[in-house]
């Protein structure tokens, strides 16, 4: 059994920006990272666009705040668009600090990118590559800090609450105490004890068989909440980003960044008509919803698989080194972007509800933050603005930094649990079943709860998640835990809430989208 003052569950963005403030504020504190593969896979590795600050003098907070409150369709709480807004040019100077290098003009200014939604220019960036930057540099910083221990190939079960303790359950009252912490590699389930969890664990998109999120993203930080009875709340926004590549082989899907689009590169039909012009003025940067949803609606005029990205008519040396990973990811499937247009379609990409927190971090569970993209926050509303992920990550863990400092010289760790307990469960003879089931989900959410969708296919993809529900609690009742098992069940709890929840759902708005409403 490990005691530690604070633990955290997840090594992105959120997860390490967070275990960093911590620690290096009190040298005395024991920071514990427990991560489920290595510790720089990630979302927050993968992100490309970048950061959306308002740097720039002819840019506003007012402006930002304005394109983040129309993008989120009326459903933002304003006050935290605000504050994240306000805060985001700080979290930017802290990752200067901390090393991390973004790009920079000619004049010595940075160099600001622009996105969907987006009024101005203000996408923060280090190439093509921003999340990458960042991971490393706060692994180097982490490295440096003494008082943190990262445990890679670690994955959170379950958040301990009271009813692992055989405490009295008081309604709407829970406290964590940690989680119970499977060691990947030698198999034994330790539960770790801290004053304070954090929460950080990132999306879902893996719920569905194309998405740009890595396979860690299975939306078990939501999951483990929810099953603490935690309050999570508008699950039922999933963005699609429009353009991932096209690219069948693989999974996840490559992501072609919004900004590419922002440097002024078209959307085409096969037959080489652009059609953005028919949605919305804003073309190509209009929203990200909009843009979806209009190449959704070519697909299914056309009958077309994918629709492509022109990029021909644009400075060819600005593009290789602004987007050199994107650049060489096409070279190396055979398409040279000087001469060949870019097929994309659209992926699932990022989740823009999740376990509800207050504008410090704080879950509905005493002694439990959550930050990043398993969190909600009142930021996105029914839709993110692109490039307002990682800057929600930063300030919510600096907030729910400030927030842990007040009280954890009064909460007590607890002296012991009771084991995780395997009694009956035997270790199953064969994992096909478990992937057999992944894919049957991914292939439900997808055909009955994509981009566009109708009460009869929400009502069967609920009966169906019901029937996998079932059977997999069943497996689960007799089974060692496995993390192929705890991500499955996760991912099928997550479809619950997506469907359960649009099910509810009574007007379209931002991503969301039921043809059978108004
Ligand atoms: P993550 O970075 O996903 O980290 C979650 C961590 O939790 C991982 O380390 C994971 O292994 C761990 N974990 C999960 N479950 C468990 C468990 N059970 N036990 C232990 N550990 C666990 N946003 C922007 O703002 N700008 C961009 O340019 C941008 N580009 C993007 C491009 C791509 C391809 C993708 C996929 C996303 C992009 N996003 C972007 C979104 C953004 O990257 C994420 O929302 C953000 O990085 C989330 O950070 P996080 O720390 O919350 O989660
Ligand atoms: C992108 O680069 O298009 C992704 C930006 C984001 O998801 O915010």
């Amino acid at each position: 059994m490990i005691k530690t003052d604070i633990l955290v569950i997840g090594s992105g963005a959120a997860g390490l920006s967070f275990a960093l403030k911590v620690a290096q504020n009190d040298s005395s504190l024991r920071v514990t990272v427990a991560t489920k593969v290595d510790r720089s896979e990630s979302n927050t590795k993968y992100a490309q666009g970048g950061i959306a600050v308002v740097v720039d003098e002819s840019d506003s907070f007012e402006s930002h705040v304005q394109d983040t409150l129309t993008a989120g369709a009326g459903i933002c709480d304003e006050s935290i668009v605000r504050m994240v807004v306000e805060e985001a040019p700080e979290r930017l100077k802290e990752l200067v600090e901390w090393g991390a290098r973004f790009d920079i003009t000619h004049a010595g200014e940075l160099d600001l990118g622009k996105e969907g939604g987006h009024g101005k220019n203000r996408i923060v960036h280090h190439k093509d590559v921003t999340g990458l930057e960042i991971e490393q540099k706060l692994l180097i910083q982490i490295g440096e800090t003494r008082n943190i221990r990262i445990l890679d190939h670690h994955f959170a079960i379950d958040l301990i609450t009271e009813h692992h303790l055989n405490m009295e359950l008081v309604p709407d009252k829970r406290t964590c105490y940690g989680a119970y912490i499977l060691d990947v590699k030698s198999g034994a389930i330790e539960p770790i004890l801290s004053k304070i969890t954090m929460l950080a664990c990132g999306g879902l998109g893996q719920v569905y068989a194309h998405t740009t999120n890595p396979l860690v993203a299975t939306g078990d930080g939501i999951a483990m909440a929810y099953r603490a009875q935690a309050k999570i709340w508008e699950i039922e926004y999933i963005q699609f980003h429009p353009t991932a590549l096209y690219f069948p082989e693989e999974s996840p899907s490559f992501l072609i960044s919004e900004a590419v689009r922002g440097e002024g590169a078209y959307l085409i039909t096969k037959s080489g008509e652009r059609f953005m012009s028919k949605y919305d003025n804003r073309l190509e940067l209009a929203s990200r919803d909009i843009v979806a949803k209009a190449i959704d609606n070519e697909l299914k005029i056309s009958g077309d698989n994918c629709v492509y990205l022109d990029c021909k008519h644009l400075n060819i040396e600005d593009f290789k080194n602004h987007f050199p990973n994107i650049y060489e990811k096409c070279l190396s499937i055979g398409i040279n972007i000087e001469v060949n247009e870019i097929p994309v379609v659209p992926a699932v990409h990022y989740s823009c509800g999740g376990v509800a927190v207050d504008s410090n971090g704080q879950t509905s569970i005493t002694n439990l933050f959550s930050s990043g993209e398993c969190s909600r926050t009142g930021l996105h509303g029914a839709n993110r603005l692109a490039s307002n992920s990682l800057l929600e990550a930063l300030v919510y863990s600096n907030r729910s930094y400030l927030a842990a400092k007040q009280v954890l010289d009064k909460i007590e760790i607890l002296e012991s649990v009771p084991c995780w307990n395997e009694e009956g469960t035997i270790t199953p003879r064969e994992r096909v079943i478990i992937s057999h089931n992944r894919k049957e989900l991914q292939a439900i959410m997808s055909d009955y709860v994509g981009i566009v969708k109708s009460n009869d296919r929400l009502k069967r993809a609920h009966k169906r998640v019901y029937g996998l529900y079932q059977e997999v609690e069943e497996l689960y009742e007799k089974s060692k835990v496995s993390v192929q098992l705890c991500e499955l069940r996760n991912l099928i709890t997550a479809s619950h809430l997506i469907i359960t929840q649009s099910l509810k759902q009574e007007k379209n708005q931002g991503v969301f989208y039921n043809s059978d409403l108004v």
